[in-house]
C-alpha cells in the first residue's frame, strides 16, 4: 500500500545512448535520478550505433529502474504511474523503454503515460526551479530539435520557429568530428572553444523567415578548415572551435531576442543538451539585465535524464492522459503545435 500522499512518477527514458529511471515527486522533487551512460561504448564508433544501444538498453533497463526505485527508497507500491519516452528518438532504442514501462504498467495495475522527449527537456526547468509556472519562452536546443517555444500552459506549446535543417545539436557533434574531436563533440567543443578567439565570421544561422538553418555553418567551418591546408596553413582549432560556437550560439540568442521583444515575455528557459553549453549560458544571462527572469536547468538535467520524463508524466497524469497498451515508439514524434517546414 502506498506510504505517502504525494503524486509519485517512475520516469523511464531510453530515446539515445542513456538508459535512464527516476522517481519524481508531484513533478518537482527528485528522489531519484539514474542515467547510465553508453558514451564509452559508441564512442570508438565516433557516433551512437543504434543496434548496439538497444543491446545496452535491454542490459540495463531493469537495474537502472531497480536502482532508481532503491535511491529514491520507494517500491513500485509506493508509484502512482510509469511515465516512458515513445519519441522522438532511435526506434529500437525507444522500443526497450516502451515495452518495458507497458510490462511494468501491466503488472502494477498501474497508469501508464507516454512522454513526449522534447516535453519533458522543456520539464527540466521544473525541477531546477520549483517555483516557475508557464507562461515563459523555451529556446529549445538538442542534438535532435532546434526551435523557439511559447510554453503557454504545462500542455500548451506554440512553436514560433524551428530548424529547417540539422539541430544545433547536431552542428556540435560535425563540427567536433572535422576538428578530430571525440564524440560527443558538443562537450568538446565547449571546453576548446574557452581557450579560442573567434577570429572567423560565420553566416547567420537565422534564415530570411526567421528559422534557423545550421547545414550551411557546418559546410562553412569545413570549407576554411580546408582552404587554410590547401594553403600549407594550419588553424589554431581552439580558434576554429570559438568562431563556430559564437556563430551557432549568436543566431539563436538574436532570434531569441526578437521573440521575447515581440510577445513581451518575462522569463526565458532553456532546454535539452546544448543548455549545457557555457557560451550559451553566459549569452542567456544577459537577458537578466533587460529585467528578465532566466532559466537555466542544472548541467546533470539539460541532457537526456528521466527525471524530466517524470515531470512531464506528472503533469499528463494530472490531465488523464493515460496511454494503454497499444502504446508504440515513435522516433519522428514532433513537439505539440510544430509545424513541419515545406
Ligand atoms: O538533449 P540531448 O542530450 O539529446 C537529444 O535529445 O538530442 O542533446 C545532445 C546534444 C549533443 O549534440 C551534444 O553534443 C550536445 O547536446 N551538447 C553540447 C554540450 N553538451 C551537450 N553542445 C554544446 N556544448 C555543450 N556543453
Ligand atoms: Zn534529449
Amino acid at each position: 500500500m502506498k506510504q505517502h500522499n504525494d503524486i509519485y512518477i517512475l520516469g523511464i527514458e531510453s530515446s539515445c545512448d542513456e538508459t535512464a529511471a527516476a522517481v519524481v515527486a508531484n513533478g518537482r522533487q527528485i528522489l531519484s535520478d539514474v542515467v547510465l551512460s553508453q558514451i564509452d561504448i559508441h564512442r570508438i564508433y565516433g557516433g551512437v550505433v543504434p543496434e548496439i544501444a538497444s543491446r545496452n538498453h535491454v542490459e540495463a533497463v531493469d537495474k537502472v529502474v531497480a536502482e532508481a526505485l532503491a535511491e529514491a527508497g520507494v517500491t513500485l507500491s509506493d508509484i502512482d504511474a510509469v511515465a516512458v519516452t515513445y519519441g522522438a528518438g532511435l526506434v529500437g532504442a525507444l522500443l526497450v523503454g516502451v515495452s518495458y514501462a507497458k510490462g511494468l504498467a501491466q503488472a502494477q495495475g498501474l497508469p501508464l503515460i507516454a512522454v513526449n522527449h522534447i516535453e519533458g527537456h522543456i520539464c527540466a526547468n521544473y525541477l531546477t526551479y520549483p517555483d516557475l509556472v508557464p507562461p515563459y519562452v523555451c529556446l529549445l536546443t538538442s542534438g535532435g530539435h532546434t526551435a523557439i517555444v511559447n510554453v503557454t500552459d504545462y500542455d500548451g506549446y506554440d512553436v514560433v520557429c524551428s530548424t529547417v535543417d540539422d539541430a544545433v545539436g547536431e552542428a556540435f557533434d560535425k563540427v567536433a568530428r572535422v576538428l578530430g574531436l571525440p564524440y560527443p563533440g558538443g562537450p568538446q567543443i565547449d571546453r576548446l572553444a574557452q581557450q579560442g578567439k573567434p577570429l572567423y565570421k560565420f553566416h547567420s544561422v537565422v534564415t530570411s523567415n526567421g528559422n534557423f538553418s545550421y547545414s550551411g555553418l557546418k559546410t562553412a567551418v569545413i570549407n576554411l578548415l580546408h582552404n587554410a591546408e590547401q594553403k600549407g596553413n594550419k588553424l589554431d582549432p581552439a580558434d576554429v572551435a570559438a568562431s563556430f560556437t559564437r556563430a551557432a550560439v549568436d543566431g539563436l540568442v538574436d532570434r531569441l531576442s526578437q521573440e521575447i521583444a515581440h510577445s513581451g515575455a518575462a522569463t526565458v528557459a532553456v532546454a535539452g543538451g546544448v543548455g549545457a553549453n557555457s557560451y550559451l549560458r553566459a549569452r542567456l544571462k544577459e537577458f537578466e539585465q533587460r529585467g528578465l527572469r532566466v532559466c537555466l536547468p542544472k548541467l546533470s538535467l539539460c541532457g537526456d535524464n528521466a527525471a524530466m520524463i517524470a515531470s512531464r508524466g506528472y503533469y499528463m497524469f494530472c490531465n488523464g492522459e493515460v496511454a494503454d497498451l497499444t502504446l508504440n515508439a515513435c522516433p519522428t514524434l514532433k513537439l505539440r503545435g510544430e509545424k513541419p517546414h515545406r
